[in-house]
């Protein structure tokens, strides 16, 4: 089990460049399913569900090569039996969104339950709704599902009960070869839901309203592949500027798209960091006062991402006043909430869905272990700024999200050993 050791507290100094987007880059993989050409995808961040998403599709014969360490060639000609690997899927929730193109591509595809990850039991009752209304037949067996649709699929309205976004994605890519047309209802509407849908479009898919609540693809009877350019990661870039002004440092966040994130940036400078943004570019400066406090609601895109939750909570509670934070969206997503406590910080689980904050309390170096990969970062934030020393363990959560992310920032000053 590999851990981080960090030093702190510790003011980060230079630039960090921002690495391409988690969740697009799982998507684009799935989608080279989609086409029996060759596709490239570029500015894909070197991620462990990455690896995890190749290893699933290489089982089931399609070749993937990385050209560099950045661009990556699938050829998903070779996929033959559409049986995913039931000791691959359960180390990768999001692998649900190969489901999508398998049928649509093989008319037939089976798999594990996609198991959940630390953040709740991450039911697929919206794929299977979808997909059935599509004219997919499914059944459950011994924990695995079984989907199946002689011939294509066919386009129909289906109305999401609630916005999911890999639902919203995997349904997009389902209805892409379909006959006739499919309109999709209640969309979430995350950044890289448009940006799939832009690339898709550019190989013959004919998709309208990504982005927006409803989309409505006209079914095509095959698309090429071409070269996906996966968008900058919004939530890494967050997660940077909030680890910039949580150590009060004068940080450059660069390769980014600030618009994407531009409710948590802009709650930051509410809470009297000195931040400024460009079109690609994010500058922190150090202040002397302390930040006050603010109450958060995590909601969908393009309200504050519940990604960002954990390592604003850090933040909160080092500033001034009292807060709360409400998680809307996952129903176990405060799992590091005790870590934090014990580092020093004054926090109440009011019920599983909110806590209070009361700021600002010191933090202190403790061993603490990361549950997912975005409260991962929220220790490593914590490590930064605790008094002494912070071991944080379960590091292969952070290693699913974040490249090489100890060498990144010790390239800014941070002081953080890997311990195998
Ligand atoms: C995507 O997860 C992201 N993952 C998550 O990022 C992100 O937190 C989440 O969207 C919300 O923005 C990827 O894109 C790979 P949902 P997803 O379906 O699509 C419930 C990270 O750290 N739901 O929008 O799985 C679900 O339980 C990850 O990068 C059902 O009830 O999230 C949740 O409460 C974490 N039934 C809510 O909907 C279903 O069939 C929203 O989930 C599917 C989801």
């Amino acid at each position: 089990m590999s851990s981080f050791e960090i030093s702190g507290p510790k003011k980060l100094e230079g630039e960090i460049e921002v690495k391409g987007a988690k969740n697009m880059a799982l998507k684009a993989i799935a989608a080279s399913i989609l086409s029996d050409e060759p596709m490239i995808i570029s500015n894909i961040p070197r991620i462990e569900d990455v690896n995890r998403l190749i290893e699933i599709i290489e089982d089931l014969g399609a070749v993937a090569t990385w050209e560099t360490d950045s661009r990556l060639k699938i050829e998903s000609q070779g996929i033959s039996k559409p049986k995913l690997n039931e000791k691959l899927v359960p180390t990768l929730r999001s692998s649900i969104v190969l489901i999508g193109p398998l049928l649509a591509r093989f008319n037939e595809v089976s798999l594990p339950h996609p198991g959940g990850c630390s953040i709740g039991k991450r039911p697929i009752d919206v794929f299977i709704d979808g997909l059935t209304s599509l004219g997919v037949k499914y059944y459950c067996k011994n924990d695995s599902y079984f989907f199946k649709k002689p011939g294509r699929l066919e386009g129909n309205r289906f109305r999401f009960p609630k916005p999911s976004v890999t639902g919203t994605e995997t349904m997009m890519m389902a209805a892409v070869l379909a006959e006739g047309a499919t309109a999709l209802i209640n969309c979430a509407c995350e950044p890289e839901i448009p940006a799939l849908a832009e690339y898709l479009n550019s190989q013959g898919a004919k998709i309208k309203g990504a982005g927006t609540h409803t989309i409505t693809i006209e079914g095509v009877e095959s698309i090429s592949a071409g070269e996906c350019k996966i968008i900058p990661d919004r939530i890494e870039t967050g997660s940077f500027a909030i680890m910039g002004v949580a150590t009060n440092s004068r940080i450059g966040i660069t390769n980014c798209n600030p618009l994407q994130c531009e409710l948590p940036l802009t709650m930051l400078k509410d809470m009297g960091a000195d931040i400024s943004w460009g079109k690609d570019w994010i500058e922190i400066r150090p202040v002397k006062k302390k930040l006050h406090a603010i109450n958060i609601s995590t909601k969908e895109y393009p309200g504050f991402p519940t990604d960002l939750q954990a390592p604003m909570t850090v933040l909160l509670s080092q500033a001034e006043g009292n807060s709360s934070v409400f998680e809307t969206i996952f129903e176990d997503r405060f799992m590091y909430i005790d870590s934090i406590k014990k580092m020093g910080a004054d926090i109440t689980m009011e019920n599983p869905q909110k806590i209070t904050i009361k700021g600002a309390h010191e933090l202190h170096g403790k061993e603490v272990e990361s549950p997912d990969l975005r409260a991962g970062i929220a220790m490593v934030i914590a490590g930064l700024i605790a008094q002494g020393e912070t071991r944080i363990g379960n590091i292969y959560q952070i290693d699913r999200g974040y490249e090489n992310l100890q060498a990144r920032l010790n390239q800014l000053n941070a002081d953080i050993d890997r311990h195998e």
